[in-house]
C-alpha cells in the first residue's frame, strides 16, 4: 500500500535501530560489488567492523568520479542478469554515470515516490500529469511509476509542447502537476496568450516542483500564478530519483526518508561533519538498494539538516532548500550539464580559441544558454562559412548536453579576461 504510516511516523529510536540493521545488511551486500569489495580490501575494512551507526564514518566516500571510472557496471552488488532497468546520465564526453535496478529496486522506488504524493494530500481519484523528460530523465518514470502506485489517473505528457501540455491540463481535468520551477512560469505565460486563467479553467491544486534549485520567493509566486500548493521535491538518479526527501504540508523543508537513506551533512574541503544545523555537502548511504547501493555517495548538493521537530509528526530528518553545489554542475531546463562537456566539444574545432563564456539567461520565461567563443587568429569574416560553424557547434553541443545552445563566434580578444582563473560560467536567471 501507498500509505506507510508506521514508517513515516516511527520515532528517532525506531528509526535509528532499522537503519543500523539496513546499514549492516547493505554493507555485506556490498561485498557482492567488485568496486565495494576492494575498496574494503585497500582500507583494512570488512563489514563486521560496521557495528554501530557512527561506524558508517570508517567507510571512505563514494564519488560520481568513482562512477565513471566503473562504467558501466562496475559497482553493481547482482549480476547483471538481476537487472531490469538502467538510467544513465547525458554526455559522451568523459564516462556516463549508469544506475542499475532491480525490479525489487523498482518497487521500492515506485512506493517511495507514492509516500511522497500521498503526504501532500494526492489521492487516488487526482489526475497527475508529469512534464518531465522521459526516457533517461528519472523524473519521468519515476513520477510516473510513483503515480499509478498511488493510483491516481496519470498523464504521462513529458517535456515541451507546452499547448498541448496547457490542453492536456483542462480537457483531462488535471489536479496535480509536476513542472519544474521555472517551466511552472513558461507554462503560466503560455496560458495567459492562450487566454486561461488557470485558477479559473483548470482544476489544478498541487504542483510538485523540484530538479533545479529556486527559492521560496519563487515557490510562493508560483503558487500565486497558478492558484495551487507547490511542494518542494529533491532527488537525484543515484539515488534513484525523485522520492528521496519532499516537502509535507507544512512547506518547512524537505523529510529525508530515513528508511531508505542516511544523510550526513560534511565540510566539502576537509570531509568532517559539520556542526548540527550549519550547511555542508549532503552525503547519502543506501539502505534498501539491490542492485547498486551507494556508501557514503557525495551528493555535491549543499544544503543543511533543519533543527527541531516537524509539527506535522513525522520524524524523519528535514533537509533546507539545495543552496547551491560544491561542484560547477550547472541545472539548465531540469538537465544536469558540466561546463567541461562543452569546452570538450569546443576544443575540438581549429577555428576556436580557448576562450568562451557560457551565459545563462531567462528570456520570456524561458532559461536559455549562449556561448560566446572567440575565433582563433584566422578570423574571417565570411557570413556563410561563420553560420555553417556555429550550426556545426551548436549541433554537437546540443548531442552532447541536450539542450539547444545559442553559439555566437566572436573574433579572438573580445570575451572579458579576469584575472586568475577564467570566470566560465555567468548566471543571470531570474529566480523569481
Ligand atoms: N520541462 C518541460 N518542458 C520543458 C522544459 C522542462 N524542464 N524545459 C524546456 N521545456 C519546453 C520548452 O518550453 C519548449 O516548449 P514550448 O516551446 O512549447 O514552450 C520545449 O520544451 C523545447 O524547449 P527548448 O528550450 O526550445 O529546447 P531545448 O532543445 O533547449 O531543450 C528539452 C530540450 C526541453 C527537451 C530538454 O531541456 C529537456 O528534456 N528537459 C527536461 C528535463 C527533465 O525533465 N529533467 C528532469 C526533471 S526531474
Ligand atoms: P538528476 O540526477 O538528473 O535527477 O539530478 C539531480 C540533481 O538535481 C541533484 O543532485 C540536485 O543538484 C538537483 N536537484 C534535484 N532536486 C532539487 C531540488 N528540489 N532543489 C534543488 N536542486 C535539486
Ligand atoms: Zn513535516
Amino acid at each position: 500500500m501507498y500509505l506507510h504510516k508506521e514508517l513515516e511516523t516511527m520515532s528517532r529510536p525506531e528509526i535509528e535501530k532499522l537503519q543500523l540493521e539496513r546499514l549492516q545488511a547493505t554493507v555485506k551486500h556490498c561485498m557482492n560489488s567488485p568496486f565495494y569489495k576492494k575498496r574494503f580490501e585497500e582500507n583494512n575494512l570488512s563489514p563486521d567492523d560496521i557495528k554501530t551507526l557512527d561506524d558508517l564514518r570508517k567507510i571512505p566516500f563514494t564519488t560520481k568520479q568513482d562512477l565513471r571510472d566503473t562504467y558501466p557496471f562496475g559497482i553493481a552488488s547482482v549480476p547483471l542478469e538481476k537487472c531490469t532497468r538502467l538510467h544513465s546520465s547525458s554526455g559522451t564526453t568523459g564516462n556516463p554515470t549508469v544506475i542499475l535496478h532491480t525490479e525489487k529496486d523498482l518497487q521500492e522506488w515506485a512506493k517511495a515516490v507514492a509516500r511522497c504524493l500521498h503526504m501532500v494530500g494526492l489521492r487516488p481519484g487526482d489526475v497527475f500529469q508529469n512534464s518531465s523528460g522521459y526516457g533517461m530523465f528519472t523524473g519521468g518514470l519515476g513520477f510516473q511509476y510513483g503515480a499509478e502506485h498511488l493510483g491516481m489517473l496519470t498523464v504521462p505528457a513529458a517535456a515541451g509542447n507546452t499547448k498541448r501540455q496547457i490542453k492536456f491540463i483542462t480537457d483531462f481535468g488535471t489536479t496535480a502537476l509536476h513542472a519544474i520551477p521555472s517551466y511552472a512560469s513558461r507554462l503560466y505565460e503560455v496560458m495567459e496568450e492562450m487566454g486561461i486563467d488557470p485558477r479559473k479553467d483548470t482544476k489544478l491544486k498541487t504542483l510538485v516542483i523540484g530538479a533545479e534549485p529556486h527559492s521560496e520567493e519563487q515557490r510562493r509566486r508560483i503558487e500565486e500564478m497558478l492558484g495551487v500548493k507547490a511542494y518542494n521535491s529533491f532527488g537525484m538518479s543515484e539515488m534513484c530519483g525523485p522520492g528521496v526527501a519532499f516537502e509535507c504540508t507544512e512547506q518547512n523543508g524537505l523529510h529525508i526518508w530515513e528508511d531508505y537513506y542516511i544523510v550526513e551533512i560534511v565540510d566539502p574541503d576537509t570531509l568532517e561533519p559539520v556542526a548540527e544545523g550549519e550547511v555542508g555537502e549532503l552525503v547519502l548511504t543506501t539502505l534498501n538498494r539491490e542492485a547498486m547501493p551507494l556508501l557514503r555517495y557525495r551528493t555535491r548538493d549543499l544544503t543543511r539538516v533543519l533543527p527541531g521537530e516537524c509539527p506535522c509528526g513525522r520524524h524523519h530528518k528535514r533537509l533546507d532548500r539545495m543552496k547551491g553545489r560544491s561542484d560547477d554542475m550547472i541545472i539548465l531546463k531540469g538537465v544536469n550539464i558540466f561546463p567541461i562537456q562543452i569546452e570538450t566539444i569546443l576544443l575540438q574545432f581549429k577555428e576556436l580559441s580557448t576562450d568562451y563564456l557560457i551565459t545563462l539567461e531567462t528570456k520570456d520565461s524561458n532559461d536559455d544558454m549562449t556561448i560566446d567563443v572567440e575565433l582563433n587568429d584566422m578570423f574571417t569574416d565570411d557570413y556563410g562559412r561563420l553560420q555553417s560553424l556555429a550550426k556545426e557547434i551548436t549541433r554537437q553541443i546540443k548531442d552532447e548536453i541536450l539542450v539547444t545552445p545559442h553559439v555566437r563566434l566572436v573574433s579572438k580578444g573580445s570575451l572579458p579576461k579576469s584575472e586568475g582563473k577564467a570566470v566560465r560560467v555567468k548566471d543571470l536567471r531570474k529566480t523569481f
